[in-house]
């Protein structure tokens, strides 16, 4: 059986480390980041650094997926390359990345569903969506045909669009979780006093029907893994949308019975850069790894917002 072989074709990047304008100045003062502290996030800025292209060919097989190539790279060929990955098993939302431009997870993507043919051109649909065709009209690169030297075709990887770099294909994603957090997503529920036989006070219990579970039961699988914000176009435009991420995890406690906060969580997200902001775009609904469908729901929630 002959090796098959994949090129990986990285987009890296190698921040500049900022020059320290309090020379002789205070040792308190702020460590220097190239991205300043997540209180600064509105005055973020994308840092600055080299980039550059970098093609790694590996041997790999069809049904491997990019973060296993991606860790083959990093422990046999070049230990610079930085990117960031926890469970490996689609579960913590830590390794989104964009895979020939498409928002998705290292971990859940196979070589055999997203590798191309060397000679591909990315064109833009009708609907402004992009898509990569072969210009050979060679074999279908999604059956893992390889070609006559037992390649199986490119990936081309770069980190989450939508949000500044940090280096190669780790992005900045404190942006999304500064909005989630201001956003509070926890439970504020009253409970019901349960009591013994005896009539001593028991537990708390937060009681709901198997209907009212299911208004927000697969809201909750959102693992704030950014897919959907890296996919939406409004969102990449910075501070002008607060992204569909927030606005599932706000979703999801106003569809939850026993939240006491529905109607101040929808004053929260009804403004200009909330619901208001989005432009029903559904792009955000194609790759989410929790098979949410994020267009929809956003959908239900700016209705819901409206109608009150
Ligand atoms: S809704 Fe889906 S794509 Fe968006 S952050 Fe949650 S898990 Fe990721
Ligand atoms: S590494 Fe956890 S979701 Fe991919």
């Amino acid at each position: 059986m002959t090796n098959t072989t994949v090129t990986l074709r990285v987009n890296r990047f190698a921040p500049r480390p900022e020059r320290n304008r309090d020379r002789g100045g205070s040792p308190f003062a702020r460590k220097s980041s190239p991205f300043g502290s997540s209180a600064e996030a509105p005055a973020r800025r994308r840092p600055r650094g080299k980039q550059w292209t970098q093609d790694y060919v590996i041997e790999a097989r069809p049904e491997d997926t990019v973060l296993d190539c991606l860790l083959t790279i990093k422990r046999t060929v070049d230990p610079t390359l930085a990117f960031r990955y926890s469970c490996g098993h689609g579960m913590c939302g830590s390794d989104a990345v964009a895979i020939n431009g498409t928002p998705t997870l290292l971990c859940t993507a196979t070589l055999k569903d997203w590798v191309k043919p060397e000679h591909t051109v990315v064109q833009t649909d009708d609907e402004g969506f992009r898509r990569t065709d072969d210009v050979n009209d060679a074999d279908d690169a999604a059956g893992a045909d390889t070609a006559n030297d037992g390649s199986l075709g490119v990936i081309e990887l770069a980190a989450l669009p939508g949000f500044p770099v940090q280096r190669d294909l780790i992005a900045d994603i404190d942006p999304m979780l500064d909005q989630l957090k201001k956003l509070k997503p926890a439970l504020e529920a009253d409970g019901v006093l349960a009591t013994t036989k005896d009539g001593k006070v028991d537990v708390f219990e937060y009681l709901q029907n198997p209907e009212q579970l299911a208004r927000y039961e697969r809201l909750t699988n959102c693992i704030a893994c950014g897919v959907c914000e890296g996919s939406c176009p409004v969102f990449a435009g910075g501070d002008a949308f607060i992204g569909p991420a927030a606005l599932i995890w706000s979703s999801r406690f106003i569809n939850d019975s026993r939240d006491v906060k529905a109607a101040e969580r929808m004053d929260t997200i009804d403004t200009a850069d909330g619901v208001a902001a989005c432009q029903s775009v559904r792009a955000c609904s194609r790759q989410c790894p929790r098979g949410i469908d994020v267009g929809e729901e956003m959908w239900q929630i700016v209705a819901k917002v409206r109608e009150r």
